[in-house]
């Protein structure tokens, strides 16, 4: 046996960080259900470092030194654990699977118990950045245990991408702590998208700009503390012609987000934890509203009326409400990155993990598609301990959203006129006067509920946890009992 590590699953992303392993002096056991794969990756790419090709499942783990370790990359679900089982019955007690897919942290406390029952290691190990990340240097959230973390800890510190001098990875916590990790990571994403989607039709049909003009505001926006890889991309997709019609390429896609379940569990999970994600939430039902064609034509078709979504700003005033938008979208992001952390830390809570927050926020620096500049800031505020309750109580995101509010709130008022949705923008600035609201409305919900159930009540002069019931007077009878 001369492999140090073995990849399962050769299809873009499994065949992508099989070459980023080999690239950094791992040799690499391969194999693929359909051998075709493997030779395909041996015929283009087999002179880029050491590759140990197998045509069986047996004939893989033999090729792997010990202990021996292997990154499964096949679809979530299903095909992963049909692997797991294959290799399993073929490994021995102290070897590590890895599942680099994108699985659910569910699934993973529950394969991780199953097959250490078995003597084996299992770790579920978020991978962030796509096929040019696997390649070239993704942002790893590996779960698993301490032991494991020993072996597979160079091994991923080798291939991970580098921010500001350190390796995008660390052992994010036991069991299914990483893939919990990469859930949020992707849940974030989904609403840094949404915000972004959200500025850029302010401009397009608010402020009747073209994608071209909206690509340079991008370009610009990516000169400040909005720097990311999101924001990047989004001004090459704007700029980005058809080759069939010459129009923006933009303007032939069809307006239907499309996605694979990360964001749904990320809130499903919140649900459960009773952490309130709404950034994260209205940006997952922003892509099911987009996605529901009947429901669009049928409103389409019933002439549902309002505003048509121009805003009356003169050409004076242009230059300002862009700007505008831009405090929005960085006081909004703001809020969900406060919101995700909280989810991770109600969920380490939950799931009995020991998270770092500051390190979490440092390994997102690079490699994955929520990399940005603020990270930066992002981790200090947790390192500091004072983003511990919220990264919104955080001296330099407190002052961010201060002195971008003023902004926040006429960007959401002004698209609530002009008939633009701007979920994500308006939730968002929900939040944040909920949170900083002294005397919430739930008092009245509580009235209410002990009325019509006798749900009881806490009293704001007993101690805490006290249950009062009021005898609501019926007409002509009078007062109260508790
Ligand atoms: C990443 C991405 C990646 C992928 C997701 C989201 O971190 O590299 O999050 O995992 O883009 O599958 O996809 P959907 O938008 O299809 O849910």
């Amino acid at each position: 046996a001369t492999a140090n590590i073995g990849v399962v699953g050769l299809a873009a992303m499994g065949s992508n960080l099989a070459r980023n392993l080999a690239h950094h002096g791992n040799t690499v056991a391969l194999f693929n259900r359909h051998y075709e794969r493997t030779e395909k990756l041996m015929d283009e790419h087999g002179d880029e470092g050491n590759f140990v090709p197998t045509e069986s499942i047996e004939q893989f783990v033999a090729a792997l030194k010990k202990p021996r370790t292997a990154i499964i990359m096949v679809k979530a679900g299903e095909p992963t654990d049909a692997t797991i089982n294959a290799l399993v019955d073929a490994m021995e007690p102290g070897d590590i699977i890895v599942d680099g897919g994108n699985s659910y942290f569910k699934d993973t406390i529950r394969r991780e118990k199953a097959i250490r029952a078995r003597g084996l290691h299992y770790v579920g190990c978020g991978v962030s950045g796509g096929e040019e990340g696997a390649l070239n240097g993704p942002s790893l959230m590996p779960g698993g245990t301490e032991e494991s973390w020993k072996t597979l800890g160079p091994i991923l510190k080798s291939i991970a991408a580098v921010a500001e001098g350190e390796p995008c990875v660390t052992h994010i916590g036991e069991n299914g702590a990483g893939h919990f990790v990469k859930m949020v990571h992707n849940g974030i994403e989904y609403s840094d998208m949404q915000l972004i989607a959200e500025s850029y039709d302010l401009m397009r049909r608010g402020l009747g700009m073209s994608t071209d003009q909206i690509g340079d505001v991008f370009d610009e926006w990516n000169k400040g503390e909005l720097n990311s890889y999101l924001i990047e991309i989004t001004s090459t997709v704007l700029h980005q012609k058809d080759a069939k019609t010459g129009k923006p390429l933009l303007d032939v896609i069809v307006d239907r987000a499309g996605m694979k379940g990360t964001g749904t569990w990320t809130v499903e999970t919140a649900l459960e934890l009773g952490t309130s994600v709404t950034g994260i939430g209205e940006a997952v039902f922003a892509r099911a509203l987009s996605s529901q064609p009947q429901l669009r034509a049928g409103a389409q078709k019933a002439g549902l009326t309002g505003p048509d979504g121009s805003l009356s700003i003169s050409d004076a005033d242009r230059a300002a409400f862009i700007e505008d938008i831009r405090h929005a979208l960085y006081a909004s992001k703001i809020v969900a990155y406060a919101q995700g952390f909280n989810e991770i830390s109600d969920g380490a809570k939950e799931y009995g993990w020991d998270i770092d927050m500051a390190a979490v926020a440092r390994i997102w620096r690079g490699g994955c598609i929520i990399r940005a500049q603020f990270l930066n800031v992002v981790s200090d505020a947790f390192q500091s301990g004072e983003a511990d309750v919220s990264l919104l109580f955080a001296p330099y995101f407190k002052k961010a959203v201060e002195q971008a509010q003023d902004s926040w709130r006429r960007v959401v008022a002004r698209a609530a006129e002009c008939g633009i949705p701007v979920p994500v923008f308006s939730s968002s600035l929900a939040y944040y006067d909920g949170l900083r609201s002294g005397r919430l409305p739930a008092a009245l919900i509580q009235g209410q509920r002990d009325l019509f159930g006798a749900h009881t009540y806490g009293r704001v002069d007993a101690p805490e946890g006290a249950a009062f019931h009021t005898l609501w007077a019926e007409p002509g009878r009078p007062e109260i009992e508790e």
